[in-house]
């Protein structure tokens, strides 16, 4: 018999830059929300890419998840501020962003002083049963700090983006033991769904030899692979996630494929 339907939570990180979390949580939730499930997207990284890529121009008139974080540190209950007060609906069919700003930056330290890394995950839960979400995506900022740790924190499954060079090597398995450390003292559901390879070219030898060497640490490589292409940049710049932007281009297909494959992941995990 199927179980009462779960809204999964993942969280897109690895603490390298430039290997594709923005790109890959942004196409992955427009296929989610393509397939008709309401999606939302959590930006937690300060440079604001994801909000960027997803809501156009002067759509951010009010609050963001920086307002959130920082409701959190007063005392004074009035000030406390759902989630839901910095939620956008984006141009895009069943899509839902919460958008970051660069105060996120300075703020970080004021909310680790002060244990303020469960609050994303509490708020969450609320926000998923108010608005009904069937998914969620967290894209990270390049580093290990207070706002990967409140998503890994809030979280049910971690993609980990790998570009096939020696560096994302060493990254992802730091990835892997904080996630087993995050699983093992907070959070006991949270693992990895897997790494996504992403910029892979089939004919370059050092990609294979990186795909051999890091196949070795146990975690599932999600298929398909990503192939590298212009039009990534191309959709960032027109702020239309590549899904939609080139629908029938070789890059969204494979976006699509990984996507049903997560989909069909959490359709096994409903059944009791
Ligand atoms: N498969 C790809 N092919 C070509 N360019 C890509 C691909 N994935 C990401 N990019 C580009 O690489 C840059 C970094 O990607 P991004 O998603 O912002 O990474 P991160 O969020 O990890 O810093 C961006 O300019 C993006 O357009
Ligand atoms: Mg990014």
């Amino acid at each position: 018999m199927a179980s009462k339907s779960k809204c999964v939570r993942r969280v897109v990180f690895n603490q390298k830059g430039g290997v594709g979390k923005t790109s890959i949580t942004c196409n992955l939730a427009a296929a989610f929300a393509a397939a008709g499930l309401k999606t939302l997207v959590v930006d937690l990284d300060a440079q604001g890419n994801t909000s960027h890529y997803l809501l156009c121009e002067g759509a951010i008139g009010g609050r963001t998840i920086t307002d959130f974080f920082e409701s959190t540190l007063s005392t004074l209950k009035i000030f406390g501020q759902p989630l839901s007060d910095c939620l956008y609906q984006s141009d895009f069919k069943n899509l839902w962003v919460i958008p970051a700003d660069a105060r996120l930056a300075e703020l970080q330290p004021k909310l680790e002083a002060r244990y303020k890394v469960f609050k994303l995950s509490q708020a969450l839960d609320d926000l998923i049963d108010n608005q009904k979400f069937d998914a969620v995506f967290i894209d990270t900022p390049p580093a290990l700090n207070f706002y990967s740790m409140s998503a890994l924190m809030a979280s049910d499954r971690v993609l980990v983006p790998f570009d096939c060079d020696a560096f994302s090597a060493a990254a992802v398995q730091h990835v892997s033991d904080i996630v087993q450390e995050v699983a093992m003292d907070h959070r006991p559901d949270l693992s990895i769904e897997g790494i996504v390879i992403n910029h892979f070219q089939a004919q370059a030898n050092h990609h294979k030899a990186a795909i051999d060497a890091i196949s070795q640490h146990g975690i599932p490589l999600l298929k398909p692979y990503l192939s590298p292409s212009v039009v990534m940049r191309e959709s960032h710049a027109a702020r239309v996630p590549l899904v939609f932007y080139k629908p029938a281009h070789k890059l969204s297909a494979e976006f699509n494929q990984l996507a049903a494959l997560s989909r069909s992941v959490k359709a096994k995990t409903k059944q009791t």
